[in-house]
């Protein structure tokens, strides 16, 4: 086996499958306001597809996997395909991002199934902003959801905050001492530009002014991480010395991007291979799978989409005006 190298010698050991276009939410940054035209369902891989592309990864030397969206919960039976999955030989980490929206009755039961590592999304504490930013008024269900996710002590539990100036970044520090409290690692992430998503420069709040932000209050003392780990970790302590039970942690694809250890490839959930999110080249396998393909050929068709993948994506100005597809479309 030859691992899967790209054209600048990244090996790729993290596939994130997205099992579905639909969504519960319409969070304003991730879709146009009008909503997307989702896919039919014959259109979509099936449990059994996604499973045989997942096993070729992984023998391929794929270590991790994570599931997400749309929304992964919205797929009827996704705690099968999350059994399936956990059961493949050399997959070390099966993990999911989710709204929380329908978590609260099955956290327990995506843990049994094999989910070890859970992202959950949620960028306001504020009910009425959470209806604002997501147009759905499920503020109360994604709260018990994280109470849920806590209750069940997976190896690693975050929540995505996505930081948008002007929207939410006066609660950042709620957030941080939200993290204080709970074994949980709360993960701010810098604004990205996608297709009709409401993307400006002077939204984007950078990891350096969040840092800025935080250290009026609490003392960060950042942590090591895996070389291709995409965010940059930090310890939580107060003004007393006393160490957070969580810690924070910044997404800074804007402002320091991390291109050169990425180690990521994606799936779509119409079958498509993305080798970067922010590059609009897509390699379609479920075609060639329903006409027969063999799994050498499905195999060649992954390192095509690799040698596609460019040293770096473009700046963010230019990224907001190119033709990729939108955040829901190619599954966060
Ligand atoms: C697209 S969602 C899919 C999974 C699931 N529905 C959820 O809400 O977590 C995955 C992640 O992408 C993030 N995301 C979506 N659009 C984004 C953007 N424009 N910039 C930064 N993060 C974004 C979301 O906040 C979420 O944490």
């Amino acid at each position: 086996m030859t691992a899967l190298l790209d054209g600048f010698n990244r090996a790729h050991t993290y596939l994130r499958i997205s099992v579905t276009d639909r969504c519960n939410l319409r969070c304003a940054y991730c879709m146009p306001a009008e909503g997307i035209v989702y896919r039919e369902k014959k259109e979509l891989l099936t449990f059994e597809e996604i499973e045989r592309v997942a096993a070729i990864m992984v023998r391929l030397g794929v270590t991790k996997i994570r599931l997400t969206g749309g929304e992964p919960m919205v797929r009827r039976g996704i705690e099968n395909l999350v059994k399936k999955l956990s059961r493949l030989d050399g997959l070390k980490t099966l993990a999911m991002t989710t709204n929380a929206t329908l978590l609260s009755e099955q956290a327990g039961i995506l843990k049994e199934n094999g989910i070890k590592a859970l992202n959950i999304s949620l960028d306001t504490l504020k009910k009425e902003r959470f209806l604002q930013v997501t147009r759905r008024d499920q503020f109360d269900q994604v709260w018990s959801g994280i109470q849920s996710a806590l209750s069940q002590n997976f190896d690693e539990l975050k929540l995505n905050v996505v930081v948008m100036a002007g929207f939410n970044d006066d609660e950042i520090l709620p957030f941080v001492d939200f993290a204080f409290q709970n074994r949980i690692n709360v993960r701010f992430i810098e604004f990205m530009p996608f297709k009709d998503n409401e993307w400006k420069i002077d939204k984007v709040v950078t990891y350096k002014e969040m840092i800025e932000t935080i250290e009026k209050q609490y003392k960060l003392s950042a942590l090591s991480a895996d070389q291709s780990a995409v965010g940059k970790d930090f310890a939580l302590f107060d003004g007393n010395g006393k160490k957070g039970l969580g810690t924070v942690s910044f997404i800074t694809s804007m402002s320091d991007s991390f291109c050169s250890t990425c180690n990521r490839l994606r799936l779509t959930a119409d079958g498509s291979v993305k080798s970067c999110l922010f590059y609009p080249a897509e390699v379609n396998l479920r075609d060639r799978m329903r006409a027969g393909a063999e799994d050498a050929e499905v195999e060649e068709m992954i390192r095509y989409s690799l040698s596609l993948k460019p040293e770096a994506h473009a700046p963010a100005e230019e990224l907001s005006q190119s033709e990729n597809r939108t955040m829901i479309e190619i599954g966060g």
